[in-house]
């Protein structure tokens, strides 16, 4: 995710407080940054690809020194490579705006090509351009600066947080937030507004949070909102408790926290821009991916470790499910050293958050020599996995500090559903109308997951891990496409809390598991509705006759009410049901480890990226 600054002030000069603003985004990961000042009728940029030091080093010459408003951007990209040209902030034609967004204009290519129609000439590969230009000729038009962004926005579909400021209008800040948070910081001697707030509370604790909707205008030591329907909305300040060592956490009190709570915006980032709704199909950016392209494999062949090898096993589930392709899955680390069978209508598939997996590279680097194409799903787009595929899908995650891989899995199971949806609509496998339900059902996961995560739903977990905080062990079980699930449930905990966990296939306890469950022992059961709902009920019910404590996550009403605790979890597409039914089970290894005193986003033994073998 990208990071914004903004400040206006009565007087002194803006720009160190914008590169102030941008150190303390750091954490949020940029492959560029840049800033804009506005001073004596005009805008001044200066943009950098690369990290910030790049930028700081060619605003040495001083030339930006002496303004009084300014914004900054340090970029995580999405659309077009991180070059000094799709660097933010962009301007329109005519200069008369700077801009800088975070988030994705979903309708930006409609959008882009009716500004073309009219002769606009655009300079950048982003969705952000758009927006520029867009207000640049409201500006043109006379508007003032609020009314040009609002009118702007009446016409974009997507989610975003941006900040702008207008040549002939060198008092004015104006911002507006859809998704990604903004919060504004108010002080006699100015206001500045930011995407996180760290980069605010050196300023004051006292910050006020922006709605979905909302536009504010700043100006010395005030500030104006109105919301959604145009209207003047009262935004109070309220006081952060938050300190500059968190830094990159925000007001979280751990990475793996924040990164669970990212989840919703995440998901967004990761497939609206990628919905073509019309056609009810998938549109990627990445190359290698097209309908062709898509036709010519007759198997899947999917490689991975840990976290994303539970991905793998989902991804397996829909690639066959939705695509008909048939669909293996191998640990990365076993697969090298069998004697595989591929051929060149293989997909070889590896997923990875990092891309740097010692085992996974080499897994795909051998499905390569052995004829299959080389494919990857990866969060880092610059990662020894990515250069070593032949065709990637980026998950677009955005940095995952914490250890235990939580943003990145849900991502990964997105990235594949929609290269389902995809790989079915190229081979007849899905109709249009099939293609535009499935990825509505996508567009509407993001709210459930939202309710999921809720301080309401999280308190109940917390209250569940006091009472299992302490047991001797946990057998996590799930069917089918939860199956994998289950195994990601008791990775989480056994990661973060150093608890003894099982993952296995509900169907698996009686051929020997079953013999673990004793009073002092807790067995999760994932419970959704459907045609495997009375065997795992039945399941369930041999869990608690022995004496075991049962946790139920999911959407099956009666096993709800048989277990000792339960979470409900909304219902949603099948093939999508895991990101719904690993959340609880990401909070619950969360307040276990909170309980058990362990470092959660460092935990013994682990590191982020396993590069050796
Ligand atoms: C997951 O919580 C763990 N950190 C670990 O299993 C991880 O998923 C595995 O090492 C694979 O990492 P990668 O996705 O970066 O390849």
């Amino acid at each position: 995710m990208c990071g914004i600054v903004g400040a206006v002030l009565r007087e002194g000069s803006v720009l160190e407080g914008l590169l102030e603003g941008l150190r303390a985004l750091e954490y949020r990961g940029y492959d560029s940054a840049g800033v804009a000042v506005g001073a004596d009728g005009g805008v001044s940029i200066r943009r950098q690809a690369g990290r910030l030091e790049a930028l700081e080093s060619v605003l040495a010459d001083g030339a930006l020194e002496g303004a009084r408003i300014g914004i900054g951007h340090t970029r995580w990209a999405t659309h077009g490579p991180p070059t000094e040209i799709n660097a933010h902030p962009h301007t329109d034609g005519g200069g008369r705006v700077a801009l800088v967004h975070n988030g994705i204009i979903e309708n930006y290519l409609e959008l882009r090509e009716e500004l073309c129609g009219q002769g606009v000439e655009f300079l950048s590969a982003t969705d952000t351009e758009v927006l520029a230009q867009l207000v640049g000729r409201e500006l043109a038009a006379g508007a003032a600066l609020v009314d040009a962004v609002r009118s702007t926005l009446a016409r974009v579909r997507g989610y975003y947080a941006i900040a702008a400021l207008a040549i002939d209008d060198d008092r004015a800040l104006v911002c507006a937030r859809q998704g990604p948070p903004l919060c504004l910081a108010v002080v006699a001697g100015g206001a500045f507004l930011a995407s996180d707030p760290l980069a605010l509370v050196r300023h004051t604790h006292e910050l006020v949070f922006l709605e979905d909707g909302d536009v504010a205008t700043l100006s010395p030591g005030s500030y104006a909102v109105v919301d959604a329907a145009g209207e003047k909305a009262e935004r109070p300040a309220v006081e952060v408790e938050l300190d500059e060592e968190q830094a990159g956490r925000g007001a979280f009190a751990h990475f793996m926290l924040k990164e669970i709570h990212e989840q919703p915006d995440v998901l967004a980032r990761t497939a609206f821009d990628r919905i073509d709704e019309v056609e009810g199909d998938v549109r990627f950016t990445e190359e290698g991916w097209d309908a062709e392209c898509l036709r010519s494999f007759d198997r899947v062949q999917l490689l991975a470790c840990g976290t994303a090898r539970y991905a793998c096993q989902v991804a397996a589930f829909q690639l066959e499910g939705l695509a008909g392709i048939p669909a293996d899955v191998d640990y990365a680390s076993e697969f090298r050293y069998r004697s595989p069978r591929l051929s060149e209508r293989t997909l070889a598939l590896a997923i990875s958050q990092s891309g740097e997996t010692a085992d996974t590279l080499a897994a795909l680097r051998l499905a390569r020599e052995l004829g299959a194409r080389a494919g990857a799903i990866c969060n880092v787009p610059e990662s020894s996995l990515v250069r070593a595929a032949d065709c990637f899908l980026m998950t677009r995650a955005g940095p995952e500090i914490g250890v235990a891989s939580t943003k990145a899995f849900v991502s990964q199971i997105v990235t594949s559903y929609l290269l389902s949806v995809a790989a079915g609509r190229a081979r007849g496998n899905l109709d249009a109308g099939e293609g535009r339900a499935l990825l509505e059902e996508l567009r509407l996961l993001r709210p459930r997951l939202a309710q999921l995560l809720s301080r309401e739903t999280h308190a109940r977990i917390a209250e569940i891990a006091e009472r299992h905080h302490e047991v001797k062990g946990f057998m996590f079980l799930g069917r089918g496409i939860h199956y994998p699930v289950a195994l990601e449930g008791a990775l989480k905990l056994k990661e973060i809390s150093y608890m003894h966990a099982e993952g296995y296939p509900a169907g698996e306890m009686k051929h020997g598991p079953i013999a673990l469950v004793e009073p002092g022992m807790t067995t999760v059961v994932i419970a959704n509705k459907g045609p495997l709902a009375e065997k795992v009920r039945s399941n369930l019910e041999q869990v608690r006759a022995r004496g075991g404590q049962v946790i139920c996550v999911g959407s099956d009403a009666p096993s709800l009410a048989l277990a000792d605790e339960a979470v409900e979890i909304p219902e949603t597409s099948p093939w999508l049901a895991p990101i719904l039914s690993v959340a609880p089970l990401q909070l619950l290894a969360y307040e276990i480890a909170l309980r058990r005193g362990c470092d959660i986003d460092k935990p013994r033994n682990l590191a982020k990226s396993v590069t050796v073998e």
